[in-house]
């Protein structure tokens, strides 16, 4: 590398069109060693596809990618061979591998046909060391480990593998929060390392933790390119949306309604004994560590798994247990926070997913109206500012955050009695966020009863009237918006014992 250009990176006008849609334009910029480059932008801006670029998954429509001073390679395996990685946010392991054999994936090496199995190790273990797991036994399948250890393990694969430029896509929107403060010191050692790393986040808090610089882009085009010393939170965001946002979840007393959900002593996979209650008009968080149980819990309440024991009722009659179809009829809706695989048909249009499992509106005796579905497909993706081409277009080639805000249209339209919400805001930029709690309230508004959890307690609490704290599948806590207190709620989901405070 010359020294008078220390990158190891640079894209020179980078630009990517499917079809008619421009989705990058013209971007320009390069990474350098030991340095942690954030790259922000609305849902939609075109960062995932900058990284498939970076990988090597996508061929630019124009501009060039040098890597280590050659042009970047044309196949994602010659990208790793030349030494960048790229962490994606979906998980790319072999489940039923062992830790050992998921690190050495794609990099075993041999001498004249011999596997080196005691170097191999070595290595192995160098890099599970580099991200803190050397603790754990090698022999471990990896579907055993936390999703936290299996993305510090996606990483010692690529350290295995010599990496210099190291590019992560969202990788704490999975993490519970204790975990994320791992990952974010693992980044840090490796920038200590002297590894470029393009960090991308919707948590822009993270990126005032760790980053050097920080790279905006909007609309597919490269807006802004900063030391981090040049931002701070608020000229960030409006550098992002090319607006300020002035609060962002604008809570205000509501008007409560009579009681509509009660659940008593609901036992169920993952749920051990939780009663719950919810009144027309009510936003209630549901707080706990991952694995607490918030998503069990709203998955027996809402029939998609059984339940062992316990009742619910709605609007006083009782709902059976472990049925979607008798949940939905008393006006029970579950949005998933797994919207891959639970929530949306990704092959299918937009608009098939929104009409999915509702057909009434979009039918006249049994027969489905095209032109209906279209339209109301259309004025449901305006409402909630989903970006797209056409509602023709399949799901799966929105980003992340409008997926996401394809599940809430299609919630939030069957005007639901009570409706769960799992972690709605997962991987959607910090305008769409409150654009999503906007139509939170507007549910409430119209006198839905409303559960809401997310992996950011601090979001729960700024939205809800009342918090249940969840631990180990049990109800450890009830406050009251007046009485919050966010270190004790904390402190109760961690495990603590209940002091003052404390209301059930
Ligand atoms: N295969 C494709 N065909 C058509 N359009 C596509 C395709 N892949 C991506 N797009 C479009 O490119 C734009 C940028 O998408 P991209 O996934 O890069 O955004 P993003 O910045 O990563 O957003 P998010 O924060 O929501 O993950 C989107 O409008 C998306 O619909
Ligand atoms: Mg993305």
């Amino acid at each position: 590398m010359r020294s008078a250009d220390p990158a190891v990176v640079s894209l020179q006008g980078i630009s990517k069109r499917y079809g008619l849609t421009t989705v990058l334009d013209g971007v320009d910029f390069s990474l350098q060693p030991g340095t942690i480059t954030g790259l922000v932008g609305e849902n939609g801006a075109g960062k995932s596809t900058l990284i498939k670029i970076l990988a090597g998954a996508e061929s630019p429509t124009a501009g060039r990618v040098v890597l280590g001073g050659e042009p970047l390679p044309s196949t994602t395996g010659a990208v790793i061979q030349a030494g960048l990685s790229v962490i994606y946010q979906e998980l790319t392991d072999v489940p039923d591998m062992s830790l050992l054999d998921n690190v050495l994936l794609g990099n075993v090496r041999s001498t004249a046909g011999v596997l080196r199995r005691a170097a191999n190790r070595r290595r192995a273990l160098d890099g599970l060391r580099r991200v803190g797991l050397q603790d754990v036994d090698l022999r471990t399948p990896i579907r055993d480990l936390t999703i936290s250890q299996r993305q510090l393990a996606e990483i010692a694969r690529c350290l295995v593998r010599d990496t210099r430029v190291l590019v992560l896509d969202e990788p704490t929107s999975a993490l519970p929060e204790r975990d994320v403060e791992t990952l974010l010191g693992v980044v840090q050692g490796l920038k200590a390392e002297g590894i470029a790393v393009l960090y991308v986040t919707h948590h822009l808090a993270e990126l005032f933790r760790i980053a050097d610089r920080v790279v905006v882009l909007r609309d597919g085009a490269l807006v802004a390119d900063a030391p981090l010393s040049a931002w701070d939170e608020r000229s960030l965001v409006t550098a992002m949306l090319a607006k300020d946002l002035e609060k962002a979840y604008p809570w205000q007393p509501r008007e409560l309604g009579p009681r509509v959900l009660t659940a008593t002593d609901v036992h169920a996979p993952g749920v051990r004994g939780s009663s719950v209650t919810a009144a027309a008009g009510e936003i209630v968080g549901l707080v706990g560590l991952a694995g607490s149980g918030r998503t069990e819990l709203m998955k027996a309440l809402s029939g998609v798994t059984p339940r062992s024991a316990g009742t619910v009722e709605v609007d006083g009659s009782r709902v059976r247990g472990g049925s979607i179809v008798a949940a939905r009829r008393h006006g029970v809706l579950y949005a998933p926070e797994d919207r891959k695989r639970e929530g949306l048909v990704l092959g299918r249009s937009v608009q098939a997913n929104i009409a999915s499992g509702d057909y009434g509106p979009i039918s006249r005796f049994g027969v489905l109206r095209n032109g209906v579905a279209t339209r109301r497909a259309e004025e449901f993706t305006r409402k909630y500012d989903v970006k797209l081409r056409s509602v023709h277009q399949a799901v799966g080639e929105l980003s992340g955050g409008n997926q996401q805000k394809v599940i809430l249209a299609r919630v939030g339209e069957r005007s639901p009695r009570v409706v769960f919400l799992d972690d709605p805001t997962r991987g959607v930029d910090v305008g769409a966020k409150s654009g999503i709690y906007g139509h939170v309230f507007a549910l409430a508004e119209q006198g839905s009863a409303i559960f809401v959890s997310s992996s950011d307690t601090d979001e729960v609490l700024s939205v809800a009237d009342r918090v249940y704290v969840l631990q180990a599948g049990r109800i450890v806590g009830e406050f009251d918006r007046e009485h919050f207190d966010r270190e004790q709620i904390l402190h109760l989901a961690a495990g603590g014992n209940a002091q003052n405070g404390l209301q059930t």
